[in-house]
This record gives structure tokens, C-alpha cells and sequence, in this order.
């Protein structure tokens, strides 16, 4: 017996939508302070990383509980910052099964191995049971990624790198502002890296940072990220130009102003989904880690496929018609694409079979009670369309 009756003809066979307006995925939209920010530097003349860059890197690592925060041109750069100051060519490295490929590829990059670890079926989050048994005289790093805005099992992995010797970088790139144990997660690990592609709940186009908490390894970073120099035209070693300029950093700060109350807003979001799939027999909330406080950049909902006679892409595009767009992160584990395919063992199976399951629902800080109603609405009459 299902608490609510048939709510008629899908709109994919010609029924009535839930909403002809669909409820937009995601907001990431520029604010006029944003732009009088942009244009403040431009006016400036002065575009290289300077004092916006520092002023977003100060702030940052502040709110994140981190030491130093360094400025960079993206994710994958301050992926390949931090791999660089902290892993040697040769070196196995235990990285996620299931993540975004940059957390993995930019390991390969470096002219590591990665090891590839399983993650767990209710947090989605790489497994730290995996990873212990996985570790070899060989391993020397752990990269983890805090995905969908939830934070790894810190201490786990902490106990692990301190067991073994480990060096670990957590990538935050869809993480700003989460919290473990009652601490921002730059206090965790040598780095933790971020992204501010446009798309992240902090967005400025491209853009990324570091957060490290040793004096030492942050002038390790910057001397990477610019090419070692230490005097005008003197470098001690070779390096890149990873640089942010200082539009992207004035972006950064306007928008870091409205980070904590719009991550407070997607926080609030969340429970209202959960509370929504509590009830929806076959599709279960994502669970968070204990001791952490997630940022929810996406909300991934995990399917019973036994519970349906459809496929998730079937039951996606039903959504889709009902004026509810999803996106499915990944439909392919990292394991499993076809660049990673010498270093896959084919034992990760959560990750591998997730792919299949798994969809995100409308995500972020300007959802409204109308959208609730018809994302609540649509998973219903899916749902229930859909019955096994
Ligand atoms: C988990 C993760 N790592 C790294 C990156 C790479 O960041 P960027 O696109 O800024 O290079 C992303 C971006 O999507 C990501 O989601």
C-alpha cells in the first residue's frame, strides 16, 4: 500500500506535468556587487594576481580553519600544485574509485600510480576499510576527494597516513566551507584543494586555491605556482604558471561574502529532500559521515533499481517531462574510463555499479517552496508510475 494515490498519466506518455516551468538545476548567477567588483580592477589596470588574489586567499583559508590559502588558475592546477610539492614520480598514491577523473588523472600526471579504493554504498565517500587493506610498502600518499560537498571519514584516514607515513591531500573542489568535527576541513591533511569553476558553490568561471597549514609547504606551492621563482627572474626551481588574476579574485570575494548564508540555504535544502525520500520507498537519501557538515554542492539519490521497472535514465527523463531536471554524476566511475584503464583492478564494485543507480535533484541556495512542491510531487508520481 502506497500512502499517496496514482497522481495520473506520466507526462512523458502526454499526461499533465507536475510543472510547466522546470525547476532550474542550478543558480549560478552573478550578483551587481560581483560585477562592480570585476570592473573595480579592470578600471584598476592592475589584472595580475594582486591584492584581490591575497584578500580571497586570506579569507579563505580564515573560514576554511587553514594557516595559508594559495590563489590558483583552477582545481585540476591546484590538484597538480599540491601533488607536486607532496608525491615523487613512482609513488603509489590510494585515490577514489569514484570521483571527478581530475582527483586520478592529475596523480597519473605527476608520474604516480594511482590505487584505486572503493567507496562506501551509503555516504558515496571513498572507504577507508579499502584503503587500509590497500596500502603497500609502496603507497606514500592518500589524494581524497570530499565529494558532493560531504567530507571523507577524516579521522580514518588521518589514523591511516599516520600509521603508515602517508602524506594526504583532500580534494575539496565541490567542498568549500564543509566542516569535520567541528572544524573547517583546511585543518585536515598537507592540502586540501578547491575549485571555482563556474558551476561550484563558490563560482568565478576558472579558478582554484590551496589550503595548507605549513610554512614550509606553502612556499613549496607558490614557488611551483609561478614558475620557482624567488627574485625577479631567478628560479630555484622549475615550475608553472598556475597564476589566478585579480578579476577572477575580486569575483571570488564578492561571492565569498554570500558563501556561508548560501550554503546555509542549500543545508536547509537538503533536509528538505531527505525528509521528502524518507517516505519513498526505493530511493534513499544520501548519508553523510559521521561528524561531518556537508555543503551539499549536489544531492545524489541513490535508486533500489529492484524496486522499479525502469532503468535511473528511464526514471530520469520522467522526471525531466514532470518539470524536474536531474544530472547523473558520474555515469561512469573514474575506474572506468578508458584513460585509467591500465590501473583498474576491478575490485571497487560499489563504485563501478553506482553509475547505474544514481542521480542528483535540483541543487542549490535559491529553491523556493514552489520548487519543493514539484520536485516532491514529480518523485512521487514517478515513483509510483514506475512500481515494481
Ligand atoms: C572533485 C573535483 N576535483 C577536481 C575538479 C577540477 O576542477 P577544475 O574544473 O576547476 O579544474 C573538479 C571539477 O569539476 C571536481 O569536481
Amino acid at each position: 500500500m502506497h500512502a499517496t494515490r496514482p497522481a495520473g498519466r506520466l507526462a512523458l506518455n502526454g499526461g499533465t506535468p507536475v510543472s510547466t516551468t522546470p525547476v532550474p538545476f542550478m543558480k549560478p548567477q552573478l550578483h551587481r556587487a560581483d560585477i562592480d567588483a570585476a570592473i573595480a580592477v579592470l578600471e584598476s589596470g592592475m589584472l595580475r594576481a594582486a591584492a584581490r588574489c591575497e584578500e580571497l586567499e586570506r579569507r579563505f583559508a580564515e573560514m576554511s580553519d587553514a594557516r595559508h590559502g594559495l590563489t590558483c588558475s583552477n582545481g585540476t592546477t591546484a590538484l597538480q600544485l599540491a601533488y607536486g610539492a607532496l608525491f615523487s614520480a613512482g609513488d603509489e598514491i590510494l585515490v577514489p574509485a569514484w570521483t571527478y577523473i581530475a582527483t586520478v588523472s592529475m596523480v597519473v600526471a605527476a608520474g604516480c600510480t594511482p590505487v584505486f579504493v572503493d567507496c562506501r554504498e551509503d555516504t558515496f565517500q571513498m572507504d577507508p576499510a579499502d584503503a587500509a587493506r590497500k596500502v603497500t610498502p609502496r603507497t606514500r600518499g592518500i589524494a581524497a576527494t570530499h565529494l558532493y560537498g560531504c567530507p571523507v571519514d577524516v579521522d580514518a584516514f588521518q589514523s591511516i597516513a599516520a600509521k603508515h607515513g602517508l602524506r594526504v591531500v583532500y580534494d575539496a573542489a565541490q567542498s568549500h566551507l564543509a566542516r569535520y568535527g567541528g572544524r573547517g576541513i583546511g585543518a585536515f591533511g598537507d592540502a586540501v584543494t578547491y575549485s571555482f569553476y563556474a558551476t561550484k558553490n563558490l563560482g568565478t568561471g576558472e579558478g582554484g586555491l590551496l589550503t595548507v597549514n605549513d610554512d614550509a609547504l606553502a612556499r613549496e606551492i607558490g614557488l611551483l605556482r609561478s614558475h620557482g621563482e624567488t627574485e625577479k627572474y631567478l628560479h630555484e626551481r622549475v615550475g608553472f604558471n598556475y597564476r589566478m588574476n585579480d578579476i577572477t579574485g575580486a569575483i571570488g570575494c564578492s561571492r565569498l561574502d554570500r558563501l556561508p548564508a548560501e550554503t546555509a540555504a542549500r543545508q536547509s535544502a537538503a533536509g528538505r529532500f531527505d525528509s521528502i525520500l524518507a517516505d519513498l520507498d526505493g530511493l534513499a537519501a544520501p548519508t553523510v559521515t559521521p561528524k561531518a557538515e556537508a555543503v551539499w554542492h549536489l544531492y545524489t539519490v541513490k535508486m533500489d533499481l529492484s524496486r522499479f521497472t525502469c532503468t535511473r535514465d528511464e526514471f530520469c527523463a520522467a522526471l525531466k517531462a514532470e518539470g524536474v531536471p536531474t544530472a547523473v554524476h558520474y555515469p561512469r566511475a573514474t575506474v572506468d574510463q578508458p584513460a585509467l584503464t591500465p590501473w583498474n583492478r576491478h575490485d571497487t564494485p560499489v563504485a563501478s555499479s553506482l553509475s547505474a543507480r544514481v542521480f542528483c535533484l535540483p541543487m542549490h541556495h535559491a529553491l523556493t517552496e514552489e520548487h519543493f512542491r514539484v520536485i516532491e510531487g514529480s518523485l512521487r508520481k514517478v515513483a509510483e508510475a514506475f512500481r515494481a
